[in-house]
């Protein structure tokens, strides 16, 4: 495991994205605790790219259960359980497939856990082929996630697959 994250100084979205993917490769590399990852996988997003709140979910699917649990985030502190199809993470786990949503007003059924967040993108992760939980990008300014967030968070997430 490496320990420090290194990004030069004025890159721009995409350039710290490649920057990042093989540090955070690195730094869950040897390290087989799911829980120790994902901390330090969403550390790295939320500190190096500056997002509102930066999280996962995690799929509880039982007897008892069907919803998304929170796991480990860096932010606010936000709503714990989150039923299939209900909101923007509930949905991405309903039709296993990132989300991005420009304004957070207009998607039918968002969960505000906080009102400062104005866009959104949920990206599922899969452990042997079923959908296992999702990672959750809020940013306080609208409209900010294109398809270079979702194409490089997509990679953080199969290199979360790798070790949770
Ligand atoms: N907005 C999400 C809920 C989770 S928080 O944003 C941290 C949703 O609609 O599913």
């Amino acid at each position: 495991m490496s320990e420090q994250i290194h990004v030069a100084a004025g890159l721009n979205r995409k350039e710290i994205y490649e920057s990042l993917l093989p540090q955070v490769k690195a730094l869950v590399e040897g390290e087989s605790d799911p829980i120790a990852n994902l901390a330090n996988i969403v550390a790295v997003l939320k500190t190096h790219l500056g997002f509102f709140w930066v999280g996962t979910y995690f799929v509880r699917k039982n007897e008892k259960a069907n919803e998304l649990v929170l796991g480990p985030f860096q932010g606010p502190v936000a709503c714990t359980r989150i039923g299939f199809g209900k909101g923007v993470c509930g949905t991405a786990w309903k039709e296993s497939k990132s989300i991005v949503v420009p304004d957070v007003d207009l998607f039918p059924g968002h969960i505000a856990c906080s009102t400062e967040s104005r866009s959104e993108i949920v990206i599922p992760f899969f452990k042997n082929k079923i959908i296992a939980g999702v990672l959750d990008v809020d940013s306080n300014y609208p409209a900010d996630f294109d398809d270079v967030d979702e194409e490089y968070l997509q990679r953080i997430c199969r290199i979360i697959e790798t070790c949770i």
